[in-house]
Parts: C-alpha cells; sequence; structure tokens
C-alpha cells in the first residue's frame, strides 16, 4: 500500500487535488446530475402514484441525504485515500475497529453493479441522439415512438454496441484521472443542461397539460403509498445524490482543506433536485397532452421527449441537443461510480491509473450484457423482482445504497469522535450540531424503519 502521509503530518490524496473550490462542487454535481434525474425520477414517480412518492423523496432528500453527503465528504477528506482504505483508516484512527473497511467494500461492488446498467441506459441516449439527428421523430405519432423504443429493445447487437461506447467513454476518462479528466468533463455540462431544461420547460409550459403535470407531480394522494414505494423514494433519494456507495467519499479525498463542505454539499443537493423536479414539471404535462401513461416505466423519457419534440418548428434539433446533454449528464456521473473502484486498485494492488481503469470498467462491461439481454433475449427469464436489470436495480438502489449510507452516517455519527468532525465541518455551531443529531439519530433511525418495513412486506 502507498503511503500518503505528508511530512507536516497531514494527509495529502495520491490522485491530486480539485484545482478549486468550484471545481469540486462541479465534479460532485456531475456526478449527481444523470439519468438518476431526467430518465429515473419521472419514471419512478409515474409508477409510484406521484405526489406523494415526491413528498418522501423530498423529505428523504432533507432529512437523509444531506446529512449523508457531508458524512461522506468529511469522512473521504480526514482519510485522503480510496473509500475501502479510508473507512479501514479512519476506523483504527477512531479506536474502533479495521473492519469498517467492509463498508468501503460494499460501495465499491455497489459502483460496478450500477454502473453495469446505467451505461446499458447510457447506450439508449447515445442511440437517441442518432434517431433524433436523423429526423426519425418528425410529426412522429405516440404509437412511432412507442414501436421505435420496442424495436430498439430487441436489437442485442445495437444495444450492445452503444453499451460498449459508452464504457470506452468512461475508461477514457477515468483513466486520465483527476484534474485532467474528471473536472473539464463536468465545467460545462452542468450548466448547459439546466439551460436546456428551461428551454423545455418553456415549451412543457405553453404546449403541454401543464395543470394536470403539476397535479400529478404534487397533489399527494398516500392512499397510493406502500411500503415498498416509500423504500423506492429512499433508494431514489440516494441514487440521484450518488450516496451510501463511496462515490461521494473518493471524491471528497481530493478536497482541499479549506473547502466548506456543508456550503459544497447544500449546493449540490439543491442542485440535484432542482434538476429531477424541472425534469419531472417538463415530462409529465407532455404525457397527459399526448395520451401517454405515467406508469409507462424507464421508457418513458424516452418516448415523450422525442413525441413533444417531433411536433415543433425545429424540434428534431432540440431533441438532438437534449440527447447529447443527456448523454453527457450520463458519463460524468458513470465516472463517479467506477471511482471508488479504480482508487481501490490504484492503492491497494499497486497498479497505474490506465490499467485500473481498464481492468474495472472491462468488468463493469462484461456485467452489463445482463441488462442488454433483459430487455430482449431474457427479457421473459424473471426472477425475484423481474428481469436481471430489475433486479440489479433493486439490489443496488434500495438495498445497497441505503444500508451504505446508515453505515456511514454511524460511523461519522457515533463512532467518529465529536472533535474529528468538528474539526472537518468548520467547528461546532448550530449547523453542526443539526448534522450531528441527523447522522446520529434521524439518517439511522429513519433508513432502518424504512428497511425493515419494505423488506417485511417484499417478504410476507
Ligand atoms: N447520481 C447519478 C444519477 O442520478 O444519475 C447516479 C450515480 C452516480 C449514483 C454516481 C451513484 C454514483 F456514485
Amino acid at each position: 500500500m502507498l503511503s500518503n502521509q505528508a511530512g507536516d503530518g497531514k494527509r495529502t490524496s495520491l490522485h491530486g487535488h480539485w484545482s478549486s473550490k468550484m471545481a469540486f462542487v462541479l465534479a460532485v454535481t456531475g456526478s449527481a446530475v444523470g439519468l438518476g434525474n431526467i430518465w429515473k425520477f419521472p419514471y419512478v414517480a409515474g409508477e409510484n402514484g406521484g405526489g406523494a412518492f415526491v413528498l418522501v423523496y423530498l423529505a428523504c432528500v432533507v432529512a437523509i441525504g444531506m446529512p449523508v453527503m457531508m458524512s461522506e465528504i468529511l469522512i473521504g477528506r480526514r482519510g485522503r485515500r480510496n473509500p475501502v482504505a479510508t473507512m479501514e483508516l479512519l476506523g483504527q484512527e477512531e479506536g474502533s475497529s479495521k473492519h469498517w473497511r467492509y463498508v468501503g467494500l460494499l460501495g465499491v461492488i455497489a459502483g460496478i453493479l450500477i454502473l453495469s446498467y446505467y451505461s446499458v441506459i447510457a447506450g439508449w441516449t447515445l442511440t437517441y441522439i442518432v434517431k433524433s439527428a436523423s429526423g426519425v421523430f418528425v410529426n412522429a405519432s405516440t404509437v412511432d415512438v412507442v414501436a421505435e423504443l420496442d424495436a430498439f429493445k430487441m436489437n442485442t447487437g445495437q444495444m450492445s454496441l452503444v453499451h460498449t461506447l459508452f464504457m470506452g467513454l468512461t475508461i477514457f476518462v477515468v483513466a486520465r484521472g483527476v484534474e485532467r479528466g474528471l473536472e473539464q468533463a463536468v465545467k460545462f455540462m452542468v450548466p448547459a443542461l439546466l439551460l436546456m431544461m428551461l428551454v423545455l420547460l418553456g415549451y412543457s409550459i405553453t404546449s403541454g397539460s401543464f395543470g394536470a403535470g403539476i397535479d400529478f407531480l404534487f397533489t399527494p394522494d398516500f392512499s397510493k403509498l406502500s411500503w415498498g414505494s416509500v423504500l423506492e423514494a429512499m433508494g431514489q433519494a440516494f441514487f440521484t445524490l450518488s450516496i451510501g456507495m463511496g462515490a461521494i467519499m473518493a471524491y471528497g479525498a481530493y478536497l482541499p482543506e479549506e473547502t466548506s463542505i456543508m456550503g459544497a454539499s447544500a449546493t449540490v443537493v439543491a442542485a440535484d433536485t432542482a434538476i429531477a423536479i424541472l425534469a419531472g414539471l417538463v415530462i409529465f404535462p407532455l404525457v397527459f397532452a399526448n395520451g401517454l401513461q405515467p406508469d409507462a416505466g424507464p421508457g418513458l423519457v424516452f418516448q415523450t421527449l422525442p413525441l413533444a419534440l417531433g411536433q415543433m418548428p425545429g424540434g428534431a434539433f432540440f431533441s438532438t441537443i437534449f440527447f447529447i446533454l443527456l448523454s453527457f449528464a450520463a458519463w460524468t456521473s458513470a465516472i463517479g461510480l467506477i471511482e471508488p473502484g479504480v482508487a481501490w486498485l490504484v492503492e491497494h494492488f499497486n497498479r497505474s491509473r490506465q490499467q485500473s481503469a481498464i481492468i474495472v470498467g472491462g468488468a463493469i462491461w462484461l456485467l452489463g450484457f445482463g441488462s442488454v439481454f433483459s430487455w430482449n433475449i431474457w427479457r421473459d427469464a424473471t426472477f425475484f423482482q423481474g428481469t436481471v436489470f430489475d433486479n440489479l436495480d433493486f439490489l443496488t438502489n434500495q438495498l445497497m445504497l441505503p444500508l451504505g449510507g446508515l453505515f456511514i452516517a454511524v460511523f461519522a455519527g457515533w463512532v467518529m469522535c465529536r472533535n474529528s468532525t468538528a474539526e472537518e465541518l468548520g467547528g461546532a455551531g448550530p449547523a453542526y450540531s443539526a448534522w450531528r443529531f441527523a447522522a446520529r439519530v434521524i439518517a439511522p433511525i429513519g433508513i432502518f424503519i424504512v428497511l425493515f418495513f419494505a423488506i417485511k412486506n417484499v417478504t410476507a
């Protein structure tokens, strides 16, 4: 194992540092904002009846997501190593056990599993860039866009190709390293995506059934809310913020001492939530105006937007730009998913960054075929939650991330001493006390209750 203890006793990261606070905020936002906001949030909200689900999701973001994100960043910055080594080091340093490393390992595995299907859906967005640009959706009907997606889902060869392409792009950026790779990729994507969503919102307000969309998203009907939906909302909060698996911990390891963890977390949480809600505000008015179903599942965004944009002047252009930006958003998130595994290989097995990116990326690429086949040749081979894709999604979002988050909150709140966490969070004040209470009590109890009741219901 390489040492990262500098002469003055301060640890530094072996992978370099962010060039500025802004670069860190952008990188974490780039990891947070992705398919989770624009592809996943609308479709899971749609499947779970809208309003009440959205309310639980927002509550989880604020009461659990925010304190867990701060915990991850502070742990990462204190350890300055990959999540596995950091948890092991701090576990010993704080007088507990080196076995906390298994929390880091759980995160590495979660990242690998998530990216295996994330890359497949990112491949769909790459495909939709080409489809949009070639004018396939110009004046298309609802039946046409549904048929287009169905045909693509059955095309095993093409889906394999775009999944391969996306993993290639991810490996490429990660192999280049922190400074040159990660930062540059996120710098322009987040503002551009926000702008595009605002343009689409304008269109949705003028051409969609805006009232019906608002109603669906914000009028809670708690009779539609099962424990399963609550778990899904909590899982979505973890997934969308990239927390519970060490990705933010790995990014925190590159964070300069003086940056405020609280301020950075608040900015990221606000930006991520705003983009998800914006996506909902764009999608649902268009769903209702075009006779689509809100519970159409993972295909929702791939049907709604091409259909709506195909009817507007310059729609092929806007649709192309939209899917380009969505691909970028997926790309910067994929980097966060693979980073814990790559950093671990570099430090623990003394591999080069290039080698590590290729080894971890190659394994993820292979695993991804389970999800490619879930839409075609294996679509009837269902078990437990459904296809391989459905099971990976359930296992990672609804079990591994909340469990990871639970351990991280307990570690930061109970295992680390007050001095250590106060030092990282800029001293003990009211904001620090609020964080500590959330990390020690609200987050662990909240996660435990939701997991307990949801699992009891699934197995009942
Ligand atoms: N937050 C990303 C999204 O919403 O698309 C997904 C993700 C990225 C999860 C990175 C976890 C992670 F480490």
